[in-house]
């Protein structure tokens, strides 16, 4: 096993909402998993299996009731503002994360400003240009402004402004949700490229075919437990987690999301969350359910 990048381990996190009658959502629940370093993660489980929530807990955009994250072997809270050159990110919709008042250059490169690196304006541009370069874009793009960008175009200026400070870690939650098969197609393999520099990747998609393409482990998300660990090709080509069997069956069958969401699937206290839909659950799933690791694995079910 090569050096681990990150460590989750043991993270749990709820939320509250709701004033008079309050409601809470276990989002996440004892979800542990390594990243090794110059490696590609894949996180994948339908909406609201609590991807997002692991990643803006890996981005420290919030804090984990229980648990904690190592960066390099160091919890990522006894980092300062430094933090943000080692872990960067890009999200689902580009559009909204670029500010429509600048123009690329600014936008690619105040990731600099804001660490307080300060270079001459000659090392600056070539520094822009080379994320530029690296995201798919080129010299061209400097002085356009968001709004004449197409959204391919504009992930990629996303993707640059977050390679800027040469980060070691680059979590991507959805980067291709919004875009069409071929910017989506390009985009994975922009990040194939990225990987192959040396920056390892935390990967949220829905995508099942890209990751496969690009990823060398994956996890499976179910209403907030990862049910599933393992390396990608052996996930696919043999998956252990009823879930992740239904979940490679459906994306074959191209059902929908939607289609997805529509099957109740209710909470269970101390048992598998999988059990209301699983199709091969026996009696004592609803009151236990043990984890397994072999050959490499790790898999939430009682049939191993
Ligand atoms: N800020 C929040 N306040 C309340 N509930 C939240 C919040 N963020 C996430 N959740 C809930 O936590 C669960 C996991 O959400 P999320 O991590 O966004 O899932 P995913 O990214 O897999 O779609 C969902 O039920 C969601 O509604
Ligand atoms: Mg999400």
């Amino acid at each position: 096993m090569s050096e681990a990048i990150l460590k989750a381990q043991n993270l749990a996190k709820t939320f509250s909402t709701g004033f008079i009658k309050k409601r809470t959502t276990i989002a996440l629940s004892n979800v542990s998993f390594t990243i090794p370093k110059g490696k590609i993660f894949a996180l994948v489980g339908e909406s609201g299996s609590g991807k997002t929530t692991t990643a803006k807990l890996i981005l420290r955009l919030e804090k984990p009731d229980l648990g904690k994250i190592m960066l390099f072997d160091k919890d990522i809270y006894s980092y300062g503002k430094e933090y943000a050159k080692h872990v960067c990110a890009i999200f689902q919709d580009p559009r909204s994360s670029l500010n429509p008042r600048m123009n690329v250059f600014e936008i690619v490169s105040e990731p600099l400003k804001i660490q307080g690196i300060s270079l001459s304006k000659t090392e600056l541009k070539e520094l822009v240009i080379k994320s530029l370069l690296a995201s798919g874009l080129d010299e061209s793009f400097l002085s356009k402004k968001p709004t004449s960008l197409s959204g391919g175009q504009s992930q990629r200026v996303a993707i640059a402004r977050a390679l800027i400070l040469n980060p070691s870690l680059l979590i991507a939650d959805e980067p291709t949700a919004s875009l069409d098969a071929s910017h989506r197609a390009m985009i994975i393999e922009t990040f194939k490229a990225i990987n192959s520099q040396g920056t390892s990747i935390f990967l949220i998609t829905h995508d099942l075919k890209s990751a496969l393409k690009i990823a060398n482990l994956v996890g499976i998300m179910f209403m907030g437990h990862l049910v599933e660990l393992g390396p990608i090709e052996d996930v696919f080509k043999q998956p252990l987690h009823p879930y992740t069997i239904e979940l490679l069956s459906s994306a074959l069958q191209k059902r929908t999301q939607e289609n997805l969401q529509e099957e109740p699937s209710k909470p269970s206290s101390q048992g598998c969350v999988f059990f209301h839909r699983c199709k091969q659950r026996q009696s004592h799933c609803q009151e236990g359910v043990r984890e397994v690791s072999l050959n490499g694995r790790r898999v939430l079910c009682n049939l191993y």
